[in-house]
This record gives structure tokens, sequence and C-alpha cells, in this order.
């Protein structure tokens, strides 16, 4: 009979689970591992057997009976059918209490699912977002907690002993019940997708108007790196530019396919955002962005059909600085719609997300790891129920500074030509908001002429419906 002698076990030994499996190893967990295909189990003993105490299993009972009670399971299969599969072998191995996480790469809606079916059977199932890849994995990614707190009571001290530290605080936390971890996991993708869009029109309206080479611009995102703006992402932009193609000789981003790949965790973020009503225009236009740039077709049909290039306005070096700001204040509204979408989801779920938790546990392990975040986290410690992120104080003054840069940006690049929807879009929601009036008062009219779709008004309650003239 097998011993129970592991504190947590993990099955699905690819390079996340392996490397999540390792990171727990090194910190004096027992982790007793599994794998579908054996060999891969033994394998992984063999290459990593002395980074810690490992149980390994053939068999899913033995893995089971291998862990304490009440066990917790890491699954780290591939999302959908896999997931489901594993869940339903392991669910009639299990006892009451039991906790099953998955740490895939899961739509929230599916842990939903998973967590209410899973209750049925007295296990608490655990949707847990983890961010960092696999670099991360191994050595300290973010990591998004969804599920019970009998759940969490049991996994907390692992996972925060995993994560990322900043400042002695770790990137982990219980962020609420069944779908949250994921959901909020998604979100920071998709925050992810709108800062490397930003990013790259920074570098695309630089290069294109100011004229400047990539490594000369590789110097500018270094500079800018000791700034407001340092995080990863600017980090290994400057990286990236400063890049030599070993082949050609020329600078790597002439080398590579303008076509940008994606998974779907951006998409996802769009559409659930649609559902929910939050207009997160900064990760809707990086999405769409991403979608342009892979439709070839179209594209070589309008270069041929309007093929005359236009004219850079000139600019000085003050130029430099105005997309720096700019970056800056369409970044800081990517990351307030972002967080306004946390904030709905939580509320239309009942989640109870606390918005600046999920700043703090992003500040290390992730890819959207910035300085930055700690603003954000202040800024809901202050003030829990921010309306936006905008208006507070550090970041308001940021709109203010970087105001005249990002219309300065959007216009000199209108001019020249160069497509800026993350800016452009940016700074039209910017003035949605802060406008009196918007002409969404002729949408209403246009609505209850042709539909008697009604409306209000503004100098008396109530629902108003206007007899529209008719030509006949
Ligand atoms: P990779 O990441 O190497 O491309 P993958 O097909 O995405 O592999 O699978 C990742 C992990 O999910 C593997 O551990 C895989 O188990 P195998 O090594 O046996 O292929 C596991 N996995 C995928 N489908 C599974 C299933 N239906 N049941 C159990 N494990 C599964």
């Amino acid at each position: 009979e097998t011993r129970a002698t592991a504190d947590i076990g993990l099955t699905g030994l690819a390079v996340m689970g392996s490397n999540l499996a390792r990171n727990m190893a090194r910190h004096g967990h027992t982790v007793a591992v599994h794998n579908r295909t054996t060999s891969k189990m033994t394998d992984f003993l063999d290459a990593h057997g002395s980074d810690g105490d490992f149980v390994g299993s053939e068999s899913l009972s033995d893995f089971v009976a291998s862990i304490k009670q009440p066990r917790a399971i890491i699954i780290m299969v591939k999302a959908g059918e896999a997931t489901d599969a594993v869940i339903d072998e392991l669910t009639g191995l299990l006892d009451d209490g039991d906790i099953l996480v998955d740490a895939g790469n899961a739509h929230f809606a599916d842990t939903v699912r998973r967590q209410q079916a899973l209750e049925e059977h007295g296990i608490h199932f655990v949707g847990m977002g983890v961010s960092g890849g696999e670099e991360g994995a191994l050595n300290g990614p973010s990591i998004m907690v969804g599920g019970s707190d009998h759940a969490y009571e049991r996994l907390g001290p692992i996972v925060e002993d995993i994560a990322a530290q900043v400042d002695g605080t770790p990137c982990a936390a219980h962020v609420g019940p069944d779908g949250a971890g994921h959901f909020v996991k998604m979100v920071h993708n998709g925050i992810e997708y709108a800062d490397m869009q930003l990013i790259a029109e920074a570098y695309d309206v630089l290069r294109s108007v100011a004229g400047q080479e990539p490594a000369e611009l590789a110097e500018v995102f270094r500079r800018w790196n000791e700034g407001d703006l340092e995080s990863f992402l600017i980090e290994i932009a400057a990286d990236v530019l400063a890049h030599v193609d070993a082949d050609t000789g020329r600078p790597f981003v002439d080398v590579v396919a303008d076509s940008a790949e994606q998974k779907g965790t951006g998409r996802w973020t769009v559409q659930v955002a649609l559902d929910l009503g939050v207009p997160v225009t900064g990760i809707a236009e990086a999405v769409f962005a991403r979608s342009v740039s892979g439709h070839d077709a179209q594209r070589e049909a309008a270069q041929k059909v309007f093929e005359e290039k236009l004219d850079a306005p000139e600019v000085g070096e003050d130029f430099v600085e105005d997309v720096r700001t700019a970056l800056f204040a369409a970044k800081v509204v990517a990351y307030a719609q972002g967080f306004d979408m946390i904030v709905e989801g939580s509320n239309e779920h009942d989640w109870g997300i606390h918005a600046g938790e999920m700043a703090t546990i992003w500040r290390g392990g992730c890819i959207i790891r910035a300085k930055f975040l700690d603003r954000i986290r202040e800024a809901f410690d202050d003030e829990p129920d921010l309306t936006t992120l905008m208006t507070q104080e550090y970041f308001a003054t940021a709109l203010r500074e970087g105001e005249r840069g990002l219309r300065r940006v959007v216009t000199t690049a209108t001019a020249a030509g160069v497509p800026v929807p993350g800016f452009a879009g940016a700074l039209s929601y910017f003035d949605a908001l802060r406008r009196d009036r918007l002409p969404a008062a002729l949408i209403q009219g246009l609505r209850d002429n042709f539909g008697a779709h009604t409306y209000e008004r503004v100098d008396r309650d109530g629902t108003f419906h206007t007899q529209w003239a008719t030509d006949d």
C-alpha cells in the first residue's frame, strides 16, 4: 500500500507542469508527480529528481494515494477536453474535502461549470491562473487562485511560497470563488495585448515619422525604462529592437514577418467585455490590430490600389518626449479599462474581487509586471471603490501631462498615414468620458424615429416617444 507522504500532487508533466512541480519541490514541498504517458514521468524524475522530494506514480490511483489528506492535486494538461477527461478520472478516486486545481489556461466559464459539477461530489475545484510562462512557472509566477476558502487554506501556503516575491509580498492571492482566478488571468492577458500594441505603435511612429533606426530606438526604450514606464515589456522591447539578425546583418524587426499571432485569451477578454458591456477599447483595438496584420490578401490588394506614400510631417527633438508621455497616458487608459472590467466581472458574478490586490500580484512574475502597478495598488488602497483609475491623482496627472503628447502623436501619425488604433482609441475614450454632451443624443433620436425605441429627457423624468412626421 502507498503511504501518503506528498504535500501536493501534480499531473501533466509537459513543460509548464514540470516547471511548477520543480518550483514546489525546490521550496521544500514533497510533490507527487504523474503523467498519462509514464515515460514522461520517469524522464522527469531522471532529469529533475535532485531538485527536491518527488513521489512518482504510474497509476492515477497510486498517485492519489500518495498525497496527504485533504489532498491537493494540480492538473496541468491541455485545456478543454483533456482537462475534463482527467477531472473525470480523478473524481472517482477522491474523498470529501479534497481539492482539485486546474492550472491550465481554461476559460473562466468552464471553471464555473466544473466547480458546480464537482461541488456535488464534495470536491473543491479551483481555477488557478498562472502567469509568467515557462520561466515564471519555474522561478516564480504570478498566481491567481479562484476557489473556496477551504481550498485556499490548503493551497495558499504552497502557492504563495512558489510565486514571485516583490518587496517580500508574494505575487499570489485568493482572488475569489470558482472562476474568479481564471477571469482575472484572462483580463491580465487582455491588458498585456493592449500594452504591447501601444509599445508597437510608439515604435512605428518614432521610426516612420521621426526617422529613427531600431538601434537608436532601443536606446530610447532603455531610457524610458528608467522612468514611469519602467516595465518588463519596455525592457524587452529595447532588447528586441537592439537585436540584429545574424544571417543578414539586418535589424531583427525588419526580417520578422509582420503578422502577429494570438492564442485567444485577448479575444476571450473582448468577447466577455462585450457581454458585460465594458468598453475595453484598448484591448479590442489590440486584438483587431493583430487580426488586421494577418489579413494578407486585403493588405496586398489595398497596397496595390492605394500605393502613394504620404509625407511624414516634420518633427523636432521634442517629439520623442511627446511619444513617451502619450504612451504613458494611453497605458493609463488601457489599464483603467481593464480594471473596470475586473470590477464589473466581480459585481456580475458576486466574486468580491479586491481590484488593488490584483495590481499587487501582477507586480512580479507576469508579463505586465511594472513599477506602475504599485501606483494602481495605492490608488485602490486609498479608495477601494474608485470609479475609474483615470481620475485618481497620480493617473490624472499622467493624463494631464500626456494629453498634449497623445493629441500630437495621433494627429502626426494620422497625417503620415501611420495607423495608431491604440493611441487613437485611448484618446477617444478619454475625450468621450470628459465631454459634457455626447452625440448619443442623436442616436437616441434615430432609434425613436425608426423603431419607436423611446428616449429619456434631460429636463424631466419619464420615458418619451415622439410622433415623427412622415413624408407621405
Ligand atoms: P505538449 O505541451 O508537450 O505539446 P500537450 O499535448 O499539450 O503536450 O499535453 C500536455 C500535457 O497534457 C501532457 O502531460 C499530456 O500527457 P501525455 O504526456 O501523456 O501526452 C497531457 N494530456 C493531454 N491530453 C490528455 C488526456 N486526455 N488525459 C491525460 N493527460 C493528457
